[in-house]
């Protein structure tokens, strides 16, 4: 059973050490996430793959990494200074500070043809304040998402000093454009990847690492003679389509959404989103853009922009003249594919059939849990939550000890912590868990925090530790990344692994001593096989 809801990620990531809520241990901070040693490893192999993929597996992209912090004059004319904004409207009667165009859409059923059409409704009390109900709102004002930074060692109040901490990593490559094209001495069409931080102040972040404050992004900049980016558009959407797909996100999940001529930016031509049905519904995983060439003209010195002191232009030899290339931009973002990845690699299932006296104990919980809730009124539950409840709870009976996933995954819900006697549901369902259910991560194995976990049969045997040790070592010599484990059954380490997504266990026993054999088990079929350890560091570092 795949994760039905985002908390089941979170509670696995945090509990096995990929990501945990940042500065917990002040209280936090809104929205900002650390990722953990697991974590890591799976983020940087996210960004190691697409790097891969779109540097060096291709012949016509190049590298770069470019400073945060840039001269202002870069989001003055990128526009980011004018127009990267969302409108805000405050609540006179209960304070809150809501999304004025999200208010809009929300209740009159479609978006906002801009601000000046926000306000005339706000005028003519026809939006309310989602949180109270009152109309009266103030007029809505552009709030710019940039975070502000002040460089050097004096902050004198004007703005002086006044930097940004970059919304994006696109213009680091637009503005390096000639220098690439020259040391590089490209021919178009050719292309710019980066991978780096981006950081927004963004006015309702959440849903995990899907929208945060400070973020990663992984971002192509590809430039065509005009006339030949439809074409070039077309690639990037089928490539990076093929990417995800590969990297074993399943085809149900994944779709291309073509944005509609309300959606898209003033000089976009046309924009085509790959998005994902994350648990809490569809939604952008990248955006791929054709930007025409609104990026180098606005970058270029001329009548608009006096500031620049370079024509950001390419010398077609064909024409004979310099022309203004077009760019096709695919923008991903490196959290939110890793939370993807996660998300669709999970899967609890029942492993084998639990005794039937167990299963029948269960059932009474379940449906002693059921009439509870229906019993709560709407001031002790909301009826939503209750529907919820109630529905999940019929569900789970209906299908036991099948269902045992879902009812382990219930455990995450706030609602159903909130009655009672789900206290008792969850300790024999938590126990019943740990005995016949398994959670894994069907990761890629590229992906993969930890490709080979190598265990001892027995941990008081030293010829058994230090073959396991050794086999470790020459995994990891070859550039596999082995963890040793000794410290349980060897049933209780490969959950371990499972819940992890580490694709290989090693079991060394007694027979390893006298044959040079070991048990290599595949995380997905649980199969087993015996496999002559000398062979396994070229054998797994070619599957990984
Ligand atoms: N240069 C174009 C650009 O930045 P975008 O749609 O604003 O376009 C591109 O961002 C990608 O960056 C998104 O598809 C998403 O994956 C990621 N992204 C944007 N804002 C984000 C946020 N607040 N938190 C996490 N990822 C974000």
């Amino acid at each position: 059973m795949p994760a039905t809801a985002l908390e089941q990620i979170v509670s696995l990531a945090k509990r096995r050490g990929f990501v945990f809520p940042s500065s917990a241990i002040y209280g936090g901070l809104g929205s900002t996430w650390d990722y953990g040693p697991l974590g890591v490893e799976l983020k940087n192999n996210v960004k190691r793959a697409w790097w891969r993929s779109v540097v060096h597996e291709r012949d016509d992209m190049e590298g770069l990494d470019a400073a945060i912090l840039m001269n202002r004059l870069v989001w003055k004319y990128s526009g980011h200074e004018a127009t990267f904004s969302d409108p805000m409207t405050d609540c006179r009667s209960c304070k809150a500070r809501p999304r004025a165009d999200h208010v809009f859409a929300a209740q009159k059923g479609r978006e906002p043809k801009g601000l000046a059409e926000i306000n005339a409704a706000i005028g003519a009390k026809e939006l309310k304040c989602p949180k109270c109900g009152s109309t009266d709102l103030t007029e809505a004002r552009p709030f710019n998402l940039m975070f502000k930074t002040t460089v050097g060692a004096v902050d004198t109040g004007d703005d002086a000093g006044l930097a940004y901490l970059r919304p994006e990593t696109a213009q680091g490559i637009f503005v390096n454009f000639n220098n690439v094209l020259d040391t590089m001495r490209r021919k178009l069409p050719f292309g710019v990847a980066q991978i780096g931080k981006a950081f927004r102040n963004e006015i309702t972040p959440g849903n995990f690492t899907f929208r945060t404050r400070e973020f990663e992004q992984m971002e192509i900049e590809y430039f065509v003679r005009p006339g030949e980016d439809e074409a070039a558009h077309q690639m990037w959407i089928d490539t990076r389509t093929k990417w995800y797909a590969e990297l074993g996100l399943r085809p149900e999940n994944l779709k291309q959404r073509e944005q509609t001529r309300d959606e898209l930016a003033h000089y976009a031509k046309r924009c085509v989103d790959l998005e994902y049905k994350f648990p809490m519904g569809w939604s952008e995983l990248e955006g791929i853009a054709n930007r025409a060439d609104f990026d180098l003209q606005a970058h270029s010195r001329g009548p608009s922009n006096p500031d620049s002191l370079v024509e950001l232009r390419y010398f077609d030899q064909e024409q004979k003249k310099h022309i203004t290339p077009y760019v096709i931009e695919p923008s991903a973002g490196a959290d939110r594919a890793t939370l993807a990845f996660l998300c669709d690699a999970y899967d609890e299932s029942l492993v084998k059939e639990p005794p039937a006296e167990e299963v029948a104990k269960l059932k009474e919980l379940v449906a002693s849990f059921a009439r509870s809730v229906e019993k709560r009124d709407a001031k002790q539950m909301e009826p939503d939550v209750k529907a919820r409840l109630v529905g999940a709870a019929e569900t789970i009976m209906a299908g036991l000890p099948g269902t045992l996933p879902e009812l382990l995954a219930l455990g995450d819900d706030e609602g159903a912590n909130r009655i009672e006697v789900f206290k008792k549901v969850r300790g024999v369902a938590d126990k019943l868990g740990d005995d016949y259910t398994r959670t894994v991560l069907r990761l890629h194995p590229r992906l993969a925090p930890v490709k080979a976990a190598v265990f001892p049969l027995k941990k008081n045997e030293p010829r058994l530790v230090e073959l396991a040790r050794t086999i470790k070592k020459n995994l990891q010599a070859a550039g596999v990344r082995a963890v040793y484990d000794d410290t349980g059954a060897i049933g209780k380490l490969y959950r371990r692994q499972d819940e992890i997504g580490t694709p290989f266990c090693v079991t060394v026993d007694f027979q390893s001593l006298e044959d040079g054999t070991v048990t290599l088990r595949d995380r997905d079929t649980m199969g087993q096989e015996r496999a002559k350890h000398g062979e396994l560091p070229a054998a797994l570092a070619q599957k990984v």
